[in-house]
């Protein structure tokens, strides 16, 4: 062998030594063009306008993939003072909601409300929506995609013509594709609980989350809308992908109209439908514990709180009406009334009789629905 090509030699393992050691998290490493164009999509901070904003500003690893501010009920977009009217739910496990339907009773879909088909059309919504990444067409988003660093594998994953103009439509829908494809890796979905962990037959919970367990599926009644138990092919994600009305009172915190009432899904303009009002999607619970504030509006703040809420919604007085959720014994003795009274559910919520400490062994077991304790 020449000089020259031990070289060559030295620099390649070299090089290959320098990839190994980039900061890659170990999930990242076998995944497919399209899935590393839509984490790289998903990270990059330049496709706002102005830049600034991404997904991961208000779905972060490091909080469950919901939004770091828990000093906010919602978030605000890359334009400062403008807010949307909903708390971020977790980007990750989102990817086990099936497809919206209204076919043999209304379920799944992405949003609070259902109102994105699946994660591709989800997608596609940030980027121009003006209280989020505030883009003003597809167009603009996709130029600053080809003018970016990588553009190449934009171009080997959506085709070499990607960045034509003309192409503008096909390639948004590939981009947004490309996000969904991202959000479906293990990187989001590790399944990596204690829960998780017991389930394996890898450890035991202790006597007060097995006490937990016992209550969430029993005498607390939230295995009704969120089982524990794997359904058919899907794993545990603790939800029935059905849309419910548990009373959530109106957040009276909200840095925008007081008057604003949200309808959930019957104030959907596509389903403007009474018999819906109130109506939110039921949440999966995994790395719950990383995502407060709770529900659509984040009114709820602890999980304690939580569970207490679905304990004695219906047994504790009225807070002032003047404060609401400001009501210093909000959330401990007292409730403002729902936001949206229609179909509120009263057979699963609101007067369970649990104790204190019952109380907290449902919260211990839910604090083992998250991700990081083992390696599977
Ligand atoms: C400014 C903050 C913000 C940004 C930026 C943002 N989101 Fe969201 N995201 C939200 C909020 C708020 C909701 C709930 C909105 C609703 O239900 O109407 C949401 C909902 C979602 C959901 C639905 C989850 C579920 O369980 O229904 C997914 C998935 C998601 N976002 C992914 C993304 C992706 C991908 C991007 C980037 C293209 C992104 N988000 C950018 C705030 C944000
Ligand atoms: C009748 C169905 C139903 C029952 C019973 C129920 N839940 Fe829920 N849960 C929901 C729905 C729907 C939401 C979202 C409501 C909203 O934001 O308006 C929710 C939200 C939550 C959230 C907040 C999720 C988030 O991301 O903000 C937690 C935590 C939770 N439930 C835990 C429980 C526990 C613990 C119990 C039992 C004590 C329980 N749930 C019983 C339907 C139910």
């Amino acid at each position: 062998m020449n000089t020259r090509k031990l070289f060559t030699l030295a620099l390649l393992s070299a090089a290959v030594l320098v990839v190994g050691l980039v900061a890659q998290p170990a999930s990242a490493q076998q995944i497919t063009p399209q899935e590393q164009l839509g984490r790289n999509l998903y990270f990059d901070l330049n496709l706002s306008e102005p830049a600034g904003q991404g997904c991961v500003s208000c779905h972060d690893p490091n909080f469950g993939f919901a939004d770091p501010d828990d000093n906010l009920p919602v978030s605000e977009g890359v334009v400062t003072g403008l807010f949307g009217t909903r708390n971020s739910p977790s980007a990750a496990y989102a990817v086990f909601f099936p497809e919206f339907t209204l076919k043999g009773g209304i379920q799944g879909g992405q949003f609070w409300d259902g109102r994105a088909l699946n994660l591709t059309e989800q997608a596609k919504g940030p980027f121009l929506n003006p209280v989020e990444m505030a883009n003003t067409s597809e167009a603009q988003v996709i130029e600053k995609i080809c003018a970016g660093p990588y553009a190449d594998l934009f171009k080997q994953v959506c085709g070499p013509n990607a960045c034509d103009p003309a192409n503008t439509e096909t390639s948004y829908h590939c981009m947004a594709a490309s996000i969904a494809a991202f959000e479906g890796t293990s990187e989001l979905n590790q399944f990596s609980s204690k829960f998780d962990a017991v389930e394996a037959g890898l450890a035991t919970f202790t006597a007060l989350e097995d006490q937990g367990r016992a209550l969430f599926s029993g005498r607390g009644k939230c295995g009704h809308c969120h089982p524990a138990k794997a359904g058919g092919n899907q794993p545990v994600v603790f939800t029935d992908f059905k849309f419910h009305n548990i009373g959530v009172p109106k957040n009276s915190e909200f840095p925008f109209d007081p008057a604003f009432v949200d309808l959930g899904l019957g104030g959907r303009t596509d389903i403007n439908d009474p018999g819906e009002y109130g109506r939110f999607k039921t949440t999966h619970l995994r790395n719950i514990d990383l995502t407060p504030p709770f529900m659509h509006n984040g009114v709820i703040k602890t999980l304690k709180e939580v569970v207490h809420f679905y304990n004695t919604r219906d047994v504790l007085p009225l807070c002032n009406p003047d404060l609401g959720s400001e009501d210093p014994n909000f959330g401990t003795t007292c409730w403002p009334p729902p936001e949206v009274p229609e179909n509120m559910d009263s057979n699963f919520v609101g007067n369970l009789g649990l104790t204190d400490a019952e109380e907290d062994a449902i919260v211990a077991y839910m604090l083992t629905f998250s991700d990081g304790f083992f390696t599977p």
